[in-house]
């Protein structure tokens, strides 16, 4: 999975490396005291979109304006990362929701998929609502799904199938915090899968949604 991430972080520079490649990981003594987020103001992520969510209903971007977002591309087949960085994001909702119900309520957790030919709304439907009650999981055609990506400047890519159907894509990890506008504020810290210390855990997100969200 390192080289993978690797390989796909040097396609899009330095803004993805910082996301795989999260703090913490291999200087935790000092940087310990550091926000373990990536600040991403100012960058180019994000943008208007259409697509279909679990319940067949068409979902826009443009129809969250006022809430705060968290977005994560994956796909419901991924065997280790996605179902990894989705129960964190969806952990650390849950304890900001305990500590703060009235702003946590104003983030909205976002699942697009990578693999729309796979992933239609009948099996996102099922992926969602194992994590969180209130995320919503979108899909679309593949055209669809590939100027979203671009949008938000995730990368992901097939590789060839093992036999019919039976396929992995790869794909960065993105879970990215959008403002009320739709800016970008920050990346919520992922797990270094290099490093043996778990990074990114639900605490770490809850204290970064603490710290961003009015
Ligand atoms: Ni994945």
């Amino acid at each position: 999975m390192m080289n993978r991430c690797a390989t796909l972080t040097a396609l899009t520079g330095a803004l993805l490396l910082s996301a795989c490649n999260a703090p913490g990981g291999g200087n935790s003594n000092t940087m310990a005291a550091a926000p373990a987020e990536t600040d991403l103001r100012g960058a180019r992520i994000g943008g208007p979109f259409t697509l279909t969510d679990q319940d067949g209903k068409a979902r826009s971007w443009a129809e969250f304006s006022g809430q705060y977002r968290i977005v994560y591309f994956g796909y419901t087949y991924c065997p280790d990362v996605c179902p990894l960085d989705l129960q964190r994001v969806a952990q650390g909702l849950k304890l900001f929701e305990k500590k703060a119900p009235e702003r946590a309520a104003k983030v909205q957790p976002i699942f697009i998929s990578v693999d729309p030919e796979r992933d239609t709304p009948e099996t996102i439907k099922i992926y969602v609502a194992a994590f969180h009650p209130r995320l919503i999981g979108l899909t679309g055609t593949p055209d669809q799904i590939a100027a979203v990506a671009k949008q938000f400047v995730t990368v992901y890519t097939k590789e060839r199938p093992k036999s019919a159907g039976v396929y992995i894509v790869n794909h960065t990890r993105t879970p990215g915090l959008f403002a009320p506008d739709g800016a970008p504020l920050i990346m919520l810290p992922v797990d270094d899968i290099r490093t043996s210390q778990a990074e990114g855990t639900p605490q770490e997100i809850a204290d970064a949604l603490d710290r961003w969200v009015k």
